[in-house]
């Protein structure tokens, strides 16, 4: 038995999708969505229910929840950086931004801060690489990316 469960307010969202979407691996993407933004992260309890609930296995959500980034598998900080790490971002100075970042928060990629504020991750491509270097702060992107702007992100959430 998993000791996670879906708010309330998460079931009646998971009840009407199903009404919509009768075929319940479709609610596959949904589903992980409602989990992380409930517990800020994808718990190998939560994949147990939601294999449940979606009548698969618990490595059928895994294989899902791990393939995407955008996915925290582990508890993360109340601002999560991803910065992109691929060719575009690299090219235009993603190297620098991860330098700047190791040195304003003191962490490596993979590491949040000691006070829980900030977890940072090198991830593959964003999809925005027009716009390099490109990172994202939780559901936000950042694009254009310049030490400046970092500055200003981190000052800003550290308020
Ligand atoms: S290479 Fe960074 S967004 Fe595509």
């Amino acid at each position: 038995m998993s000791s996670f469960a879906f708010s309330q307010e998460n079931e009646t969202k998971f009840r009407a999708l199903l009404e919509r979407y009768p075929e319940k691996s479709s609610l596959m993407l949904p589903s992980l969505w409602m989990v992380q933004y409930q517990e800020g992260w994808i718990s190998p309890e939560a994949m147990q229910f939601l294999a449940q609930k979606l009548e698969c296995s618990a490595m059928d959500v895994y294989s899902v929840a791990s393939f995407y980034t955008m996915f925290n598998l582990a508890s993360v900080g109340k601002y999560h950086i991803q910065l992109c790490k691929t060719l575009s971002c690299m090219l235009r100075g993603a190297q620098t931004m991860q330098a700047h970042i190791e040195n304003r928060l003191g962490i490596k990629p993979g590491q949040t801060t000691k006070d829980g504020k900030f977890t940072f991750s090198l991830v593959e491509c964003l999809g925005s690489c027009g716009t390099a270097p490109c990172m994202s702060l939780n559901d936000d992107y950042v694009e254009n990316l310049t030490l400046e702007k970092l500055d200003e992100l981190i000052d800003g959430s550290a308020s």
